[in-house]
């Protein structure tokens, strides 16, 4: 799978996924919705926040360790949950999570995953964490807790940003659907990625692994176009979260939070953390970057609960940008998606390498020795704020 060292940056490996994954597929990860106008500025917004340079400092013996609800982690980073991460690259799932596990960072999987929870629990030793949108099938979301549990997930991450499905115009460009329908176009896209299809030929992991035979009268891939469409529930509500948190029992991570009201509601839930998030800009464009709002919302929320964020990360200095504004954690998900598409698990890997080496040395000359250490003091305050 190529030598993934010559990779430096992200967008280096976000260069090699494009020549190996078919279009549709790789337009789905970078893509946002409407205009992008969100998606561009959960990126941009970061370049607005300066980083205070302090010189003759002691920097040996530097940590980024730290901890996120509660577990350890190697840095404060862990891959956000995606959909179809398998069709990225063939069994992605269970690679993404070999290499997270590899580096001490949690993964999170997607309720809309090509591996099942049961496929990522067989090549992993320690807890992953199961993220799950609040769907209409009651007995469906029942059984995947009960799978996750079973698992020995660590943790579930609630998506509250997708009650309604946003449009992507690539997505619908390419006619991509869940799940695909394959025309001659997608033959065409397929057949000009020949690893790509190789590796899949390989695996057994073509669907929704989560879903398929587990889901009511969801055996096969033309029932489950349906019963997708019809799962999103405009009806959401915080009752929801309570039930759901009560059958969980576990640790619990709500998703989708830009507002300090709706941060306040996600205090009140009793959840031991929430995710500052737009959904990378898949959802309400407009909106604006999580960046952006991270302070106000932990200067409403910041005592009482603790606070992830995800958007727009992709490299150390945002994480390191993220977490001097208040954040305890943060997610990648095209980043490390991008690592995958370039060359499986040891493409996240790398990924991962690149992050952490750019959040390490960049520490440094701010002349800090610790994630615990670092804060609103090592940045400029500027027109983003
Ligand atoms: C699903 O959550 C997506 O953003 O495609």
């Amino acid at each position: 799978m190529g030598n993934m060292s010559s990779a430096l940056t992200v967008a280096d490996l976000k260069k090699l996924a494009r020549r190996r994954v078919p279009k549709m597929f790789f337009d789905y990860a970078d893509s946002g919705a409407l205009t992008e106008q969100t998606y561009r500025a959960n990126q941009s917004d970061f370049e607005q926040i300066l980083f205070r340079q302090k010189i003759a400092r002691p920097l040996s013996n530097r940590s980024l360790k730290t901890t996120m609800i509660g577990e350890e982690v190697s840095m404060p980073l862990a891959l956000a949950p995606t959909g179809m991460a398998g069709l990225q690259h063939a069994d992605g799932e269970m690679l993404a999570a070999k290499a997270a596990e590899k580096f001490g960072v949690p993964f999170v999987l997607s309720t809309m995953s090509i591996c099942s929870i049961e496929d990522v629990k067989s090549v992993t030793k320690k807890p992953f964490w199961m993220q799950l949108y609040v769907l209409r099938d009651k007995d469906f979301v029942k059984n995947l807790l009960d799978r996750a549990k079973n698992a020995g997930c660590s943790a579930l991450v609630l998506t509250m940003d997708l009650q309604i499905l946003a449009q992507r115009h690539k997505d619908l460009r390419n006619g991509l659907s869940a799940p695909p329908k394959f025309t001659p176009k997608h033959v065409w896209q397929m057949a000009t990625r020949p690893f790509w299809c190789w590796n899949l030929l390989k695996t057994p992991r073509r669907t929704f692994g989560n879903i398929v035979g587990h889901a009511k009268g969801v055996g096969d891939l033309s029932s489950l176009g349906s019963w997708t469409a019809e799962q999103f529930d405009p009806e959401l509500s915080w009752d929801d979260v309570a039930w759901i948190k009560d059958y969980w029992g576990g640790k619990l991570i709500i998703k989708g939070i830009l507002d300090p009201e709706d941060a306040k509601m996600a205090v009140e839930t009793g959840a031991d953390a929430l995710i500052v998030s737009n959904h990378g800009g898949r959802q309400l464009d407009g909106a604006p970057s999580s960046i952006r709002v991270l302070p106000e919302i932990v200067e409403a929320v910041g005592k009482n609960i603790e606070i992830h964020m995800d958007g727009g990360i992709t490299s150390g200095q945002d994480v390191l940008k993220a977490t001097m504004l208040g954040a305890k954690g943060t997610y990648i998900g095209r980043p490390f998606l991008y690592g995958l598409g370039a060359g499986g698990e040891a493409g996240v890997r790398r990924c991962l390498e690149i992050i952490r080496a750019e959040l390490d040395v960049s520490m440094a000359l701010c002349g800090e020795r610790t994630i615990e250490n670092v804060g609103p003091h090592n940045i400029y305050s500027n027109n983003l704020l």
